[in-house]
């Protein structure tokens, strides 16, 4: 295809209905023809709007994703399961969905001739061995979730330099904004809550430890610039460069919902990575990737609703429509 615009393509959004693949499929939906493969396991489908093709399957099964996969020109590749701790407890189970799956879509790409742009994680670093933590540095995964997403970073890599497959990585970080919720869902979506319900605000741990929060639409806009590079092959960081403790987190939670929820301890849970924050340069140089929504200003639009509606005298959190991409 031609890689240069994106406008009028025929894209498929593998996990489109869950959180971030919601959000992406908002955004192309105006421009593109838009396919979504979802278990709805997570995802829910009344984030989708009328006018995209849903398909109801599993990404496991070929045969539903041959057909959602039909003609496209690029696949977003989201569906996973995202929850650290349930790949600890069923590390087979999660590999099942969050690798093999993976090289299913791949094939499938293969097929068609499309390129792939996929969600990796900062899960792959582990422990940082430098901060910010640049794509060149060790990757030692503390959780079968991080080696999943660490080979499905490296088959994408291969495929490209075995089979000429154009595939991007998208290395994400700690990905905040609304329609993030559940059970399994992050901390700042769990502390929202708690503060909304007037409970505590379980920190685990000392909350000293620290995560680099990286609003939605932010990736949104990184994902329609991997759907257009030239840099392919490659993966990229994809966070603020901004590293938040958990503590100061609880806080500008309580402080945005104007809540009194005490601040509670807990255990720290095993495996916790202590510090981790993104090294960007590399997506600024290639994909001219700028995170525009400040954490505060994240959370006080969250704490206000949950809508896209730009925070005053902040930068828009609904710069969704890229108009370098879609020119
Ligand atoms: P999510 O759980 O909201 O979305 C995942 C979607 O995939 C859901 O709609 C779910 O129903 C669907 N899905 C799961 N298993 C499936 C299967 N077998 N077949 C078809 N659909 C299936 O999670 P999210 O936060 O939107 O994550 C999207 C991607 O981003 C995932 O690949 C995740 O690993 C990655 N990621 C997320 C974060 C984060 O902070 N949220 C950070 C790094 C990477
Ligand atoms: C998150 C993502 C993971 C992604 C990774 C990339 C989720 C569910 N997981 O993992 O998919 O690959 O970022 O960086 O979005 N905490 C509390 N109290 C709570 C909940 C969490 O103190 O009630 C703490 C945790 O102990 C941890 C931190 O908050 O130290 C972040 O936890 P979480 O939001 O689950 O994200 P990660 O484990 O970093």
């Amino acid at each position: 295809m031609d890689s240069t615009t994106l406008r009028d393509r025929t894209v498929l959004v593998t996990g489109g209905a869950g959180f971030i693949g919601s959000h992406l499929v908002e955004t192309l939906e105006a421009h593109n023809d838009v396919r979504v493969l979802d278990d709805f396991s997570t995802g829910d489908r009344t984030y989708l709007p009328d006018n995209v093709t849903v398909i109801e399957g599993d990404v496991r099964d070929p045969i539903a994703l041959q057909e959602a996969a039909r003609g496209v020109d690029v696949i977003f590749h989201q569906a996973a399961v995202v929850s650290v701790s349930q790949s600890v407890d069923e590390p087979r189970r999660t590999n099942r969905t969050n690798l093999d799956a993976s090289l299913l879509v791949l094939e499938q790409a293969r097929q068609e001739d499309a390129r792939v742009v996929l969600a990796s994680s900062a899960a792959i670093y582990g422990h940082p061995s430098e901060l910010p933590v640049p794509e060149s540095a060790a990757t030692d995964p503390t959780s079968p979730y991080g080696v999943q997403k660490l080979a499905l970073d490296q088959y994408a890599r291969l495929y490209g330099e075995l089979y000429n497959l154009p595939t991007v990585a998208l290395r994400y970080f700690n990905v905040y904004g609304p329609r993030q919720r559940g059970p399994y869902s992050g901390v700042i979506s769990t502390f929202l809550e708690q503060a909304r319900a007037d409970e505590p605000i379980t920190i685990e741990g000392d909350g000293e430890q620290t995560r680099d929060f990286v609003h939605v639409s932010d990736v949104v806009r990184a994902n329609l610039r991997a759907a257009v590079t030239d840099d392919v092959g490659e993966a990229y960081n994809i966070g603020t460069g901004t590293r938040t403790s958990i503590l100061e987190l609880a806080e500008f939670v309580r402080d945005a919902t104007e809540s009194t929820s005490p601040i509670v301890h807990r255990e720290p849970r095993s495996g916790d990575i202590r510090h981790s924050g993104a090294d960007v340069s590399k997506a600024a140089r290639d994909l001219g990737f700028e995170p525009r929504v400040g954490l505060e200003s994240g959370i006080a639009s969250l704490a206000d609703g949950g809508s896209l509606t730009p925070v005053s005298g902040t930068e828009p959190a609904d710069s969704n429509t890229d108009r370098g991409t879609y020119s």
